[in-house]
């Protein structure tokens, strides 16, 4: 007998609405792929009469989703509004506690809760999905449990905000300010019309960065207080000095065992025009991964975007419908060790430095003396005057050296009367 799985889609903003749509013209494929009939038999959103890109059956909807549970039996509760706590963290707790399988894009949620959320799944037998939580329509979180599921990972980093890569790559391409660029975003649905923050300022990306750890080295998700940087501060002139260098502007996401510690971190980084890294432009994604005994596996797709996301919400409905009850993080919650965290000072970098200075004599001596004296030795300099205005830029390329090293040389340099900003830093990647 071929039982009917009910389906309950929370959510129908820009994933929700999609993935509805994708569910009712998908059934049928569905049903050849697992065996499985499914029949989506609730909906909701906050707005019943909002107009919606999709024609939805107001029938079965629901302005209050927990209501949804005392009235159906749900089999698979797709979770799409996107909160780390509130309503996201209320629905999709009743649903495991009921063993109720639930599916989420959510990364604010798993990056926040994951843990917890994986052990009531666990203890209730159900599965937590959220592939699509990490990098949209990239299926790198299944590839980590599945595909490298008995490689040791010392490694996984990337670009992992395709409205950060957007940005930089926009900027460049087109000689336009990042104010300009940030605009044409927005336009293009690639950054939030209202706030864009938490995409810009690496925020969304340091989320991605805690759940590919947790999976990636069999940890608990880490508290750790990493290096966050965005891209807010990123102007014009950087890209354009970082492009005669042979370099490009790239938000990557870092995690690393270091010495049996975990590093992680998120910050704009200058990465050679020759890298695989280096080429991936627009809102494309890609996560790098380094185990042993594979080596160097790389996938790179669309990370956002309803439909590369209701691509990976539908491969994890697919899993689930296959009978794959499994661990959220691939091993169980109990195995899951805490890990130690690497101290952020030691960090190291060759580094970019842009000083806006007074064009005055004695200043680049001024500034390369106070580099030495933190052994920081500089490895080029590049200097363009602004006659009309009596100033200067200067670029400095240093050597390698640790963030404990430039962050107590730098911090000089406020007090100065001859440089007129804080200098902008950007760290070289490798
Ligand atoms: N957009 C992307 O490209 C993308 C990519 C990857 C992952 N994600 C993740 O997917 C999730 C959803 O993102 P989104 O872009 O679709 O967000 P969105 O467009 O803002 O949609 C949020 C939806 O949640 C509904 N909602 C809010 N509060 C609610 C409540 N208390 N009860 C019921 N429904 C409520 C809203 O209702 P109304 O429509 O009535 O206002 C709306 O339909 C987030 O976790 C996000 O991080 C998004």
């Amino acid at each position: 007998m071929n039982i009917e799985k009910n389906i309950a889609i929370v959510g129908l903003g820009q994933v929700g609405l999609y993935l509805y749509n994708e569910l009712n013209s998908k059934k049928k494929e569905i049903e050849i792929k697992t065996g499985k009939k499914i029949k989506i038999v609730a909906i909701s959103a906050k707005n019943k009469n909002k107009k919606r890109r999709f024609k939805i059956d107001k029938k079965i909807f629901f302005t209050n989703p927990i209501k949804i549970f005392k009235q159906k039996k749900i089999d698979i509760l797709f979770e799409c509004i996107g909160q780390s706590d509130g309503m996201s963290k209320k629905i999709v707790e009743y649903a495991l506690k009921n063993k109720i399988n639930v599916i989420t894009p959510n990364k604010a949620l798993i990056a926040k809760h994951g843990d917890a959320l994986s052990k009531i799944a666990e203890k209730n037998n159900v599965n937590l999905e959220f592939e699509a939580s990490v990098a949209g329509g990239i299926p790198i979180l299944r590839t980590i449990k599945e595909g490298l599921a008995t490689n040791k990972i010392s490694k996984v980093y990337g670009i992992l905000n395709g409205t950060t890569n957007y940005i930089l790559s926009e900027m460049e391409n087109s000689n336009e300010t990042f104010d300009l660029v940030l605009k044409k975003a927005q336009k293009l649905g690639y950054a939030e019309p209202g706030n864009p923050k938490l995409d810009l300022n690496g925020f969304d990306a340091f989320a991605k960065i805690r759940i590919l750890s947790a999976l990636s080295f069999n940890t608990k998700i880490s508290k750790s207080n990493c290096i966050m940087e965005g891209i807010q501060n990123i102007k014009l002139e950087d890209i354009k000095t970082a492009s005669k260098l042979g370099l490009r502007v790239k938000l990557l996401g870092i995690s690393e065992i270091i010495n049996g510690r975990l590093f992680e971190t998120v910050h704009p980084c200058l990465v050679s025009k020759n890298t695989y890294i280096g080429n991936v432009n627009g809102v494309m994604n890609a996560v790098i991964t380094e185990g042993k005994p594979v080596g160097e596996s790389l996938l790179q797709g669309e990370g956002a975007g309803p439909g590369p996301t209701s691509s990976s919400l539908l491969s994890d409905l697919l899993s689930i419908l296959r009978g794959n009850i499994k661990y959220p993080f691939g091993i169980s919650y109990k195995k899951r060790k805490s890990i130690k965290t690497f101290n952020n000072d030691n960090y190291a970098n060759s580094l970019y430095l842009r000083f806006e200075v007074k064009d005055k004599q004695g200043v680049l001596s001024l500034i390369t003396n106070r580099l030495s004296k933190f052994r920081i030795s500089v490895k080029r300099i590049i200097q363009t005057p602004d006659k009309k205005n009596n100033k200067a830029t200067i670029v400095i390329i240093t050597h390698k050296t640790t963030e404990i090293n430039i962050r107590k040389c730098l911090s000089l340099f406020k007090k100065n009367k001859n440089i007129l900003k804080h200098p902008t830093l950007i760290r070289l990647y490798n």
